[in-house]
C-alpha cells in the first residue's frame, strides 16, 4: 500500500470505528397512539444509536431506559420552571427525577434540559424571569447531591437568541431584550463545567422566508456562499453555528463546549417538508458528522459541537401545529415506528434504511371512509371539521401528502384519521351515515390512509391527547370549514 492508501485506509477505520459516537435522538411522545417504550428503547440500540432526549423524566420511559446503556437527558418543561425557581422544589424535583435512578443497572443520566426554548420570541417573555433562577438551582441541587460533576443542567435554546441570520457569522450576538441575561446564564454554565444547548433548523429558515436560498440549508456547497471576511459559509447549519460561536465569544466564553439539541426536517404539513428534503438533508448532515458529532466549522476547525440530537425519532399526532402543520411530522421513523426514507447514521451515504420497531402490534385492516350512498349532505363540513378536531389532518394541507384528494376524498381522509385515534370503534365511523367502514385499502400514490397501532388513543386514557388535539386542530378545521 503507498502512503496514501494507508491514510485512506486509517480515514476509514476512524470513521468506521467513531460513527455513530455522539448521535442522539430526541424522543418526544405527544401522539394519540405510542409504541410500547421498551420498543422504542430496542429501536434505539438497534440502530446504534448511544444518546436520547427526553423533554420530560416520565417514570414508564425511565424504567424502560433503565440497564440500556443509552445516555440520557431528562427535562423539565417549561409550564415546571416556576415551581424551581424555589430551592426546595429543584431539590426534589432532582431526587424524583434523577437520583433515583442512579443505580446500577439504572438510568445513566448526563443532562438535565432546563425548560425548551424559554426563550422563543413567540413566548413574549413568559419565561424571563424563571428560567435562570430554574437553572441555578437545578445545578446545585445537583451539585449537593454529589452527582454534579457527571450531570449538567443546561437550557436548549432556539437559535433566535442570536438574533436575526442576516449578520454575518462573526458579528453575531445575543439578542439585545436578553444579552445580560444570556451573560448571566453563560458565566453559569461555564462555572459549572455545563454546555450551551441550542437547536438549529434550517428547514424554520426555508419555511419562515420563501425567498430563502434553498440550497444554503442543504449540505451541497451548490449555494452562493455568505462571505465573511476570508471565509465562505456554503450551508445555514455552519453559518448559524458560528454565529452562536460569536455571541458566546462575546461573553468572553468562546470556547464553551456546545450541545446541538435538535436539528432534522420534517416530511409533511408543508411544501418544503417532504420526505426527499429530509433524506437529502440528513445525508448532508450525518456525512458533517461522520468523525463523531464533531463536525467542523469554520470558527471551530477541530470540532464545533460535543454532541448533537436528531430530532426527532417519531412523529408526533398530538403536537401543537401553532408553529405550522409540519410539527407532526419530524420523526425519522412514522408513528409505528417504520423508517421514512433511507439514512445512513456513519455517514457514508449508503442506501439503507434504519432499522424498524420490533414487534409492533397494528389494529385491523379496516379504514373508515365517505359513504357513497349517503344523500343528506347538509352535516358534511361540520362532520370534517369534527373529526379533524381530534385527529391529525395536517396531511391535508396545501403542499401536504395528501393535499390532492378531492372533496369526497378529504371527507374520508377526515373520518378515518378520526376512527383510528379511536381505535376503530364501531361508532366512530357513522358522522350520521357520512361514514362507512371499509376493508378496502383507500391510499393513493402519495397518500397514506394509515391504520393505528394497538395502544394509547382515545379509549386508552387519551383525555389529555385529546384536549391537546381539540386546541391544536382548531386551525386545522377551521380551514376545512372553508370546504
Ligand atoms: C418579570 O419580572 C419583572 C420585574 O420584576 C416584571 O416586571 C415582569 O412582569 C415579570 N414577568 C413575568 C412574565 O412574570
Ligand atoms: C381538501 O381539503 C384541503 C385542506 O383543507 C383543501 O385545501 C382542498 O381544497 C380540499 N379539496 C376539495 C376538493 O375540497
Ligand atoms: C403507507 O403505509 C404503509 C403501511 O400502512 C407503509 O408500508 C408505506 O410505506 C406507507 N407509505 C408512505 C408513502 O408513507
Amino acid at each position: 500500500m503507498g502512503r496514501r492508501e494507508v491514510a485512506l485506509w486509517a480515514a476509514m477505520a476512524v470513521v468506521l470505528w467513531v460513527g455513530g459516537e455522539g448521535l442522539g435522538v430526541n424522543w418526544g411522545t405527544q401522539a394519540s397512539h405510542q409504541l410500547p417504550p421498551k420498543t422504542v428503547v430496542q429501536m434505539l440500540k438497534d440502530n446504534g444509536f448511544n444518546r436520547v432526549k427526553l423533554f420530560d423524566a416520565d417514570p414508564v420511559t425511565m424504567k424502560a431506559l433503565a440497564g440500556s446503556g443509552l445516555e440520557v437527558m431528562v427535562a423539565i418543561p417549561n409550564k415546571d420552571l416556576e415551581f424551581m425557581t424555589d430551592y426546595d422544589g429543584a431539590k426534589s424535583w432532582v431526587k424524583r427525577s434523577v437520583t433515583r435512578y442512579l443505580f446500577d443497572g439504572g438510568v445513566d443520566i448526563r443532562y438535565v434540559a432546563v425548560g425548551n426554548e424559554p426563550f422563543l420570541s413567540s413566548y413574549k417573555g413568559s419565561f424571563l424571569n424563571t428560567t435562570f433562577p430554574a437553572l441555578q438551582n437545578i445545578q446545585n441541587a445537583l451539585n449537593e447531591a454529589k452527582v454534579g460533576g457527571k450531570i449538567k443542567a443546561t437550557v436548549p435554546l432556539n437559535a433566535d437568541v442570536y438574533g436575526p441570520t442576516a449578520v454575518v457569522p462573526s458579528s453575531g450576538r445575543f439578542r439585545d431584550d436578553i444579552g445580560p441575561l444570556m451573560g448571566q446564564i453563560v458565566d453559569f454554565l461555564a462555572r459549572n463545567g455545563a454546555p450551551f444547548t441550542v437547536n438549529i433548523y434550517p428547514f424554520l429558515s426555508l419555511y419562515a422566508d420563501r425567498n430563502f436560498p434553498i440550497d444554503f440549508a442543504f449540505f451541497d456547497g451548490g449555494a452562493a456562499p455568505v462571505v465573511d471576511g476570508n471565509i465562505q459559509y456554503t450551508n445555514v447549519l455552519d453559518a448559524n453555528f458560528d454565529t452562536l460561536v460569536a455571541a458566546l465569544a462575546a461573553t468572553g466564553h468562546g470556547s464553551m463546549p456546545v450541545i446541538i439539541g435538535e436539528v432534522g426536517w420534517p416530511t409533511d404539513g408543508d411544501m418544503a417538508a417532504r420526505s426527499d428534503s429530509a433524506e437529502k438533508f440528513y445525508a448532508g448532515l450525518l456525512r458533517q458528522l461522520a468523525g463523531g458529532a464533531k463536525f467542523a466549522t469554520p470558527a471551530r476547525p477541530g470540532g464545533a459541537a460535543d454532541e448533537v440530537y436528531l430530532f426527532g425519532l417519531i412523529d408526533e399526532d398530538a403536537k401543537s401545529i401553532a408553529p405550522g402543520n409540519f410539527e407532526r411530522h419530524w420523526g425519522i421513523f412514522r408513528y409505528d415506528g417504520q423508517p421514512k426514507f433511507a439514512m445512513d447514521l456513519s455517514g457514508q451515504r449508503r442506501q439503507i434504511f434504519l432499522t424498524a420497531a420490533k414487534n409492533v402490534k397494528y389494529q385491523p385492516a379496516k379504514w373508515c371512509v365517505f359513504n357513497p350512498a349517503a344523500e343528506d349532505l347538509s352535516k358534511l363540513g361540520e362532520s370534517i371539521t369534527y373529526a379533524c378536531t381530534f385527529s391529525d389532518c395536517t396531511a391535508l394541507g396545501y403542499g401536504s401528502s395528501c393535499n390532492g384528494l378531492d372533496a369526497r376524498g378529504n371527507a374520508s381522509y377526515a373520518f378515518n384519521m378520526f376512527f383510528q385515534v379511536q381505535n376503530q370503534a364501531e361508532e366512530s365511523c357513522y358522522f350520521n351515515g357520512l361514514a362507512t367502514v371499509t376493508t378496502q385499502n383507500p391510499s393513493t400514490g402519495t397518500c397514506n390512509f394509515t391504520i393505528q397501532i394497538v395502544g394509547g388513543g382515545a379509549s386508552g386514557g387519551g383525555s389529555r391527547v385529546a384536549a391537546v388535539l381539540a386546541a391544536a386542530a382548531a386551525f386545522v378545521a377551521a380551514v376545512l370549514l372553508l370546504i
